[in-house]
């Protein structure tokens, strides 16, 4: 239900939307003399308004034209709630079905969310942390240290323990149809938070989850998959891992030709690539490769804090709007171990990883991915998803605006699959069919 009676999110006054200013295609001379005309316009604008409030101001009548032209309160907390009243959390990564597997046998009966519930997820901590959508990663650990074999190709239960998964955060969404709303679309995004209700999307997080199969991948997004995780913590027969905590040796080298055609598929369908658990050169040569802009969908910087998960400057460098760089959003990871040292994080320390990216690849390229659900431990002041305010209000006491900061909240999310719809739609429309790629280690085929 609508806490605050807002039918535009993303859209309030003082918050123009993020995700319509995407500049993907590229652009033609004419294009380029209307942006530009565009940027003058906005810019007299702004002298414009800037000139009557310093006036006004001088009239000693700030505290009234903030009331209408800033619309924001001085106070870091409540300009916080203001921004997320307007522009809720979109999260990248929320590990709670594989808590309902571990924990509750795949039992949703069992499950009251809206009460208490273990972990960083339920219903009235959603709605305090200002929660409207999220990805609910389905997830399956890595098939034991060598147990598929040299090649991948042993028999695993990945894929039917996806297919649980996926069953389980679907149940759940049914379950409270008046707080979650299944979503397959950027526009159903909005229009679910328009609603008032939790957009509710599938990631699935490894390469590994899709048994070697093109086809298998089509059928997730069939089942309301939009992200997959090239990797996990595993090397798998499309790419190479960056490991958890160190660098294992490469098996590819980065992508795999099979690697390849998969994005190729992913970009066709709509499905993002996520590049988080990635190894470097994974990474590097997959976000170069996709046509469509690319997520981390969980993962902060490593000039920050240096661990493999973490994304690299040199990495950071590819991502943005420019010639041979491809837009793509960073979602902050919160988990404690790579955020900073033993006992170092926190609100603050996650807030410098935000600012990080920002920094390096652009205001328009960072979100939040906390995966909440998915860590054992939590940082001080962001310890489940009734905290997000918290990071927004530390972000605008460091200067942050609205703009940007509904851009990190969700905005940039948006944009990044529309663009990725936009290019599946441009290649189904060119005709491309569907890939039969196979695993050429494969025998049965
Ligand atoms: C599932 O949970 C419900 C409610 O706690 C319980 O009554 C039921 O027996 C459980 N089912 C199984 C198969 O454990
Ligand atoms: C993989 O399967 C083959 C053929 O069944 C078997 O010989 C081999 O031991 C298996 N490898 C592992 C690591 O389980
Ligand atoms: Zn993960």
């Amino acid at each position: 239900m609508p806490e605050n009676g807002e039918t535009a999110p993303l859209l309030g006054e003082g918050i123009p939307n993020l995700a319509r200013t995407g500049n993907l295609e590229r652009e033609t001379p004419a294009d380029r003399r209307r942006r530009l005309a565009t940027i003058r316009a906005v810019v007299y604008t702004v002298l414009t308004v800037v000139f009557v409030v310093a006036l006004a101001s001088v009239l000693f009548l700030w505290d009234k034209i903030t009331g209408v032209v800033g619309h924001l309160p001085k106070d870091p907390e409540k300009a916080a709630l203001y921004i997320l009243n307007n522009a809720p959390v979109i999260d990248g990564h929320i590990d709670l079905p594989i808590l309902v597997r571990s924990a509750f046998a795949n039992n949703i009966s069992a499950i009251d969310l809206e009460k208490p519930f273990a972990g960083h997820v339920d219903i009235p901590r959603l709605r305090k942390g200002k929660v409207g959508g999220f990805f609910w990663s389905v997830y399956t650990d890595c098939p034991h240290a060598g147990s598929e074999g040299e090649d991948f190709l042993n028999a695993t239960w990945s894929v039917r323990d996806t297919l649980e998964q996926i069953d389980i955060a679907r149940l759940l969404v049914q379950k409270y149809p008046n707080t979650f709303a299944w979503t397959l679309k950027s526009s159903d995004i909005k229009a679910a938070i328009g609603r008032g209700q939790i957009a509710s999307l599938l990631g699935v997080e490894g390469g590994h989850q899709l048994g070697n199969s093109i086809q298998v991948l089509r059928t997730y997004y069939d089942l309301g998959v939009r992200y997959v995780t090239l990797t996990h913590a595993c090397h798998n027969a499309f790419a190479d891992s960056c490991g958890i905590f160190e660098d294992p040796k490469p098996y590819h080298g980065g992508l795999s030709k099979l690697g390849y055609a998969l994005i190729d598929e992913m970009n066709r369908i709509g499905m993002l690539v996520d590049l988080s658990h990635t190894s470097d050169a994974t990474a590097k040569q997959a976000i170069k490769y996709s046509k469509a802009p690319v997520i981390w969908s969980h993962s902060s910087a490593r000039a920050v804090h240096d661990v493999p998960r973490n994304v690299p400057d040199d990495i950071l460098k590819f991502i943005g709007f420019g010639q041979g760089q491809t837009d793509a959003v960073v979602m902050v990871n919160f988990a404690p171990f790579f955020v900073a040292e033993p006992g170092k994080a926190d609100v603050k320390a996650v807030a410098d990883h935000v600012d990080h990216i920002a920094k390096v690849a652009g205001k328009r390229h960072v979100g939040l991915g906390s995966d909440f659900d998915g860590i054992g431990e939590v940082p001080v002041g962001l310890e489940d998803v009734s905290k997000y305010p918290a990071l927004v209000a530390e972000l605008y006491r460091r200067g942050w605006n609205a703009f940007d900061l509904a851009g990190v909240t969700g905005g940039n999310l948006l944009r990044v699959m529309e663009g990725a719809e936009r290019v599946a739609a441009q290649m189904q429309k060119a005709g491309i069919p569907p890939a039969a790629t196979k695993y050429d280690k494969r025998t049965d085929l």
